[in-house]
């Protein structure tokens, strides 16, 4: 292969980045693949709208007729369509796909792993959980020799920054929210962040791999923070604790109550500040492994932001790109062993 053709499908905050770094780092990653990666267009819903730094001929409304010439399609749309049939799409196509979508992956993950498989094709999504954080790698391929028994994960930055704030500052969950919103960490409508669906999509996600089952994100028992008060996080404060939502998951063993599992579960909870996770601060996150054989693990840096997320993106990039130069395949979804997961009762 003399080239790898990629297409990106999304412009916003990540996809305007992949685009950048994809040409100011053309020479290193052509270096890396073997191959020249090129650029074959960008997907769009406004072709006309004006981009700083991207070039006006790449853009197109015309998203199927650009997956049908690519190798490698990049989606950072984000949500469930059109992005699943424009993966399928590019799987029909023989394209490998790298995205960053959790919110796809969390509910329709195993129907979209079966479909790469089918096509002989790969997925990559470590920008789907904790932004730039190398972390589904790690717990996919690393640490498919040892047996992780649980994690605990901030994985949402918006949320730690507001109990951060609440923390440090003594403010009230509303005005904690709205300084999130004035330093573009949190959205005009932070539903999804702070009633903890986000962390939750990517518990599922984490879960399915850290287990090697499939956790479906409706499975994930969700609280969010909105019932956190200043009162809440004083008392923590009291008893030498800070506030986190934390994403859990855990290996339940065979008991009286039932089979072997898995639960997951987001919800706050107060964090002595001795562990690790009380001092992950502001919009970062951290996800603490602790697993048979390897022992206590953290990983940690930032959760989002364009060029952070972008980098994850362009290293799947050049995984995916690759395997089209080289041959080969991913390790795929094939390693399950089919752990139920359970109701959260069996806690
Ligand atoms: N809203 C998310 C967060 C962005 O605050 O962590 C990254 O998924």
């Amino acid at each position: 292969m003399d080239r790898v053709r990629v297409a990106l499908l999304g412009c916003g905050v990540v996809g305007s980045e992949v685009a950048r770094l994809l040409l100011a780092q053309a020479d290193d990653l052509a270096a890396r693949v073997g191959a020249p990666l090129e650029l074959v267009g960008i997907a769009v819903r406004r072709p006309d709208r004006p981009r700083p730094g991207i070039d006006p001929a790449l853009l197109t409304d015309d998203a199927e007729g650009l997956v049908a010439r690519a190798d490698v399609v990049v989606e950072v749309v984000g949500g469930i369509e059109p992005a699943r049939s424009l993966m399928h799409a590019a799987f029909r196509h023989g394209a490998g796909v790298v995205t960053a979508n959790k919110v796809l992956l969390a509910e329709h993950g195993p129907e979209l792993f079966e479909a790469a498989s089918a096509a002989d094709v790969d997925l990559y999504y470590e920008a789907a959980v904790a932004g730039a954080i190398p972390l589904i790698r790690p717990l996919r391929e690393s640490l498919a020799g040892d047996r992780v028994t649980r994690f605990l994960g901030i994985v949402n930055g918006t949320t730690n920054y507001v109990l951060d704030q609440m923390d440090t500052t003594g403010a009230g969950f509303g005005d904690a929210v709205e300084r999130a919103q004035a330093l573009g960490y949190a959205e005009a409508d932070p539903t999804a962040d702070v009633e903890g669906y986000d962390a939750a999509s990517k518990a599922a996600i984490l879960a399915s791999l850290a287990f090697h089952t499939r956790v479906p994100g409706e499975a994930v028992h969700r609280e969010g923070i909105t019932g956190v008060s200043a009162a809440d996080v004083a008392a923590a404060a009291r008893m030498g604790c800070v506030v986190k939502l934390l994403a859990i998951g855990s290996r339940e063993p065979e008991g009286p109550d039932g089979p072997a599992g898995v639960t997951v579960r987001v919800h706050p909870a107060f964090v002595p500040r001795s562990h690790p996770l009380a001092g992950v601060r502001g919009p970062f996150n951290a996800v603490f492994v602790e697993a048979e054989a390897a022992g206590e693990l953290m990983f940690y840096g930032p959760g989002a932001g364009g060029t952070p997320t972008a980098g994850a993106v362009l290293g799947d990039v050049v995984a995916v790109a690759r395997h089209r130069v080289h041959g080969g395949r991913g390790p795929g979804e094939s390693a399950y062993a089919d752990l139920p997961t359970l109701p959260l009762s069996r806690v």
